[in-house]
């Protein structure tokens, strides 16, 4: 892990420009992140109200997944790459409380997440956690730098929810996806969420230009077909590719859950 230990010296942490981790946990409801992330965040809100509860059921879609992967499908070790700052029911809080013995590593590029990965650290003491501060271009460092947590030999859920948007050619995100699971074994998952414009369309895309003009960490919507593309050669688990908050939604006696305008899916490599 890179080291975030008292003593260290602490990376350079940019409070005059919004962050895409701070202003997703400043939506989240979370306390970490600063006044030009709130502003940022406010400003996106005023034109697209709904991102908050993307924010929340995409990470309600988080825990579900996890659950069932730790649960059902008996996996035992994850890569979460884009973790976010630390909020609850975070991946290994969800995995280990399904199976104490889960292995967990996090990767992000964020600075301040990287000072804050000690609430990320707090495993079971079956299992294990570890944080790696990597860009999620340099899957060679990230696989290499997993596998002194993960036995890279046995199946992994690759969670990669929220961050494929950030990367500006849906062909490079595809490939990037592809070399990640070309080195893991059969048995894998992937999970991926990202924000769509099928839903609400015109005011979404509206939202994120503005936010993309202040950012230097843009995002760009994608279709559901796009994000079903990631899983090509996977088998995708039912329901299939649908917005985040109808992936095997708890059972309630009420109506469905909204339509929000972020699609995930789970889909397990086979061979
Ligand atoms: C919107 S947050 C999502 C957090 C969490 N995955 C979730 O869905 O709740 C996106 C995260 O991806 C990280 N990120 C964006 N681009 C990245 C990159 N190229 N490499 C590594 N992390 C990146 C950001 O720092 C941020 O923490």
């Amino acid at each position: 892990m890179t080291d975030a230990s008292p003593g260290s010296v602490p990376p350079r942490i940019d409070d005059t420009i919004p962050q895409s981790a701070r202003i997703w946990n400043y939506w989240l409801g979370g306390k970490d992140n600063y006044p030009v992330d709130q502003a940022a965040g406010d400003r996106f809100r005023e034109v697209y109200p709904e991102i908050v509860d993307i924010a929340r059921y995409s990470r309600l879609f988080l825990a579900r997944a996890v659950r069932h992967l730790a649960g059902e499908c008996g996996i035992r070790q994850f890569l979460d790459v884009g973790t976010g700052l630390p909020t609850v029911d975070n991946t290994h809080e969800v995995a280990q409380r399904a199976a104490p013995e889960s292995r967990i590593v996090y990767v992000d590029n964020d600075p301040l997440v990287l000072t804050h990965a000690r609430a990320l650290l707090t495993s079971t003491p079956q299992g294990a956690t570890d944080y790696v501060d990597a860009d999620l271009r340099d899957t060679g460092r990230i696989l290499a730098e997993a596998g002194r947590t993960l036995d890279l030999s046995r199946p992994v859920g690759l969670m990669l929810l929220n961050i494929l948007g950030h990367v500006p050619d849906h062909g490079e995100a595809k490939e990037i996806v592809r070399r990640l699971l070309a080195e893991l074994p059969a048995g894998s998952h992937l999970a991926v969420a990202d924000g769509t414009n099928v839903v609400t369309g015109e005011r979404f895309e509206t939202a994120i230009k503005l936010w993309n003009e202040a950012s230097t960490t843009p995002y760009f919507l994608r279709t559901p077909d796009q994000i079903a593309a990631y899983f090509e050669g996977l088998e995708t688990l039912e329901p299939g590719v649908v917005p985040v908050s109808r992936w095997r939604p708890e059972p309630s006696p009420f109506e469905d859950p909204p339509e929000v305008d972020e699609f995930c899916a789970v889909g397990r490599k086979s061979a």
